[in-house]
């Protein structure tokens, strides 16, 4: 068991892999992004983003769950150091961009959550793929951890505001703030499913003339 130190230079070198798995499973998603919203005519996905998580991050994660501070429980426990955003415009797309990441090759899924199906107590939705990518390094290549989470426009607008309120309140909501989030997600569903509808329906309509 190697103790984790931020400041050596193995440690940079473990980011500098994790940033070259980054890149490449965005490459792969900005071909994906192309080809579906080609196949669709529409934005089925409309933009990606992606980060390194900082090391106060990692650190403060490393810390909160309790794990051990070594290299083995970062490689082992800490999924979303390489993280990936795909946003789609509808819920129903999130499906067709997770079909199709399946399909990339040289890659290994080892786990998904199908939050939109399931969304979690505090309303959130999205659906979260790990996946090891295969890096080059001198001689062999070595699995790398991404995350990719695939949400909707309505989706990411509640987690990326949620996710900044409570950080403004130092990570917690009053519980009558977190009710009403909740409810809030409800009701972005409900506009995420009906406005699809509006759009299939205009769509169907513009094929037929
Ligand atoms: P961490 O939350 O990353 O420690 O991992 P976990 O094992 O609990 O996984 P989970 O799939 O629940 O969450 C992974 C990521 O999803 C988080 O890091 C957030 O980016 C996002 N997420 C999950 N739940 C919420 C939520 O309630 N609000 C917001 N804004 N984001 C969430
Ligand atoms: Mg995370």
């Amino acid at each position: 068991l190697i103790p984790l130190d931020t400041g050596d230079k193995e440690f940079d070198m473990l980011m500098g892999l994790y940033d070259t798995a980054k890149k490449d499973i965005v490459d792969k998603l900005n071909i994906i992004q192309e080809y579906l919203n080609d196949s669709y005519e529409y934005e089925v996905v409309n933009h990606i983003t992606s980060r390194i998580k900082s090391k106060e991050s990692i650190i403060g994660k490393m810390k909160k769950k309790e794990y051990d501070m070594t290299y083995n429980d970062l490689i082992e426990k800490v999924n979303d150091i390489a993280g990936i955003r795909v946003i789609c415009t509808f819920k129903s797309d999130i499906y067709k961009v997770r079909k199709i990441i399946a399909q990339i090759p040289n890659i290994r899924i080892l786990k998904e959550k199908d939050y939109v199906k399931n969304p979690k107590k505090s309303g959130y939705m999205g659906y979260h793929v790990i996946l090891e990518d295969f890096i080059k390094y001198d001689d062999t290549y070595i699995p790398i951890k991404v995350e990719i989470q695939i949400r909707s426009l309505a989706m990411d607008f509640w987690a990326t505001t949620e996710h900044k309120i409570k950080y403004k309140k130092k990570h917690e909501l009053s519980k009558k703030d977190s009710r009403k989030m909740k409810i809030y997600a409800k009701i972005l569903n409900i506009l995420d499913e009906n406005i699809m509808n509006i759009y299939e329906k205009q769509l169907e309509g513009k094929r037929k003339l």
